[in-house]
């Protein structure tokens, strides 16, 4: 396609934003890799990833530390964005349709569907929750202001907001890769009209200035 027959792209994240989250997606694999070989002997190995176990032990908080500032600010930025409307519930009731490809049934989506929003308030609980745990078992600067009771539960707690987080992460880049046009959004920060128009028709209306019709 030559330039003059292109649709004018539509712009879904600026550059600023673009590198947040990257940088929050770096910091969350290098997390993921040297906190399994924390939790686990059979991980360890990966521990080579930061230069063996000792550089693990002392790089992994501080990682998590900048992955938790940079998650914050994009979900800051992206916040309003994100608040569950009818719409919203409409498409989780509907949620099977869009896994069995028939999302012509369901309602139109503004910016982000029920499904991106929920996630999004998940990620906002699980990286709260791993950033208070993780500080309650950092043993250098804040441990010793904590009972052993409670360091013992924030062990357990930050395995399991891992777990889940891991998880999290393995449906949203699922998710991506599945709806075809999403990760240049998020590498060029542009769509086309087309993919708005299939996804996010509710999204087009708003920027087009046409009202949205309630099907
Ligand atoms: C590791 C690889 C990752 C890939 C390939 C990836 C991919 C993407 C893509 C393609 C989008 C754009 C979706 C859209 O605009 O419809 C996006 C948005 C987003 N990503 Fe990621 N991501 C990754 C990691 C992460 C991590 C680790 C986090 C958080 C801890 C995260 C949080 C977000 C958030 C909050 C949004 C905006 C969605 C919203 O506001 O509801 N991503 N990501």
């Amino acid at each position: 396609m030559n330039k003059a027959t292109q649709p004018r792209m539509i712009q879904r994240y600026t550059t600023s934003q673009r590198i947040n989250h990257w940088i929050i997606a770096i910091t969350f694999v290098l997390l993921a890799v040297s906190g399994l070989a924390l939790f686990h002997p059979s991980f360890y190995w990966m521990s080579n990833l930061l230069g063996g176990g000792v550089w693990t032990r002392i790089l992994h908080p501080f990682i998590g530390v900048l992955m938790a500032l940079c998650f914050f600010v994009f979900a800051a930025r992206m916040f309003r964005h994100n608040f569950l409307t009818r719409a919203d519930m409409e498409w989780m009731r509907h949620a099977p349709d869009m896994l069995n490809m028939k999302e012509e049934r369901l309602p139109e989506q503004g910016r982000y569907n029920g499904g991106q929003k929920l996630l999004f308030f998940a990620l906002i609980f699980l990286v709260l929750g791993l950033l208070l745990t993780g500080v309650v078992m950092w043993r250098s600067y804040f441990s010793h202001w904590f009972s052993i009771e409670l360091i013992r539960l924030s062990s357990l707690l930050h395995a399991l907001f891992a777990f889940l987080m891991i998880c999290a992460i393995i449906v949203h880049i699922y998710a991506g890769i599945w709806v075809k046009g999403s990760i240049r959004a998020m590498t060029r920060g542009t769509v086309t009209p087309g993919w708005v128009w299939k996804h996010h028709r509710a999204w087009l209306r708003e920027l087009r200035g046409t009202p949205t019709h309630d099907k």
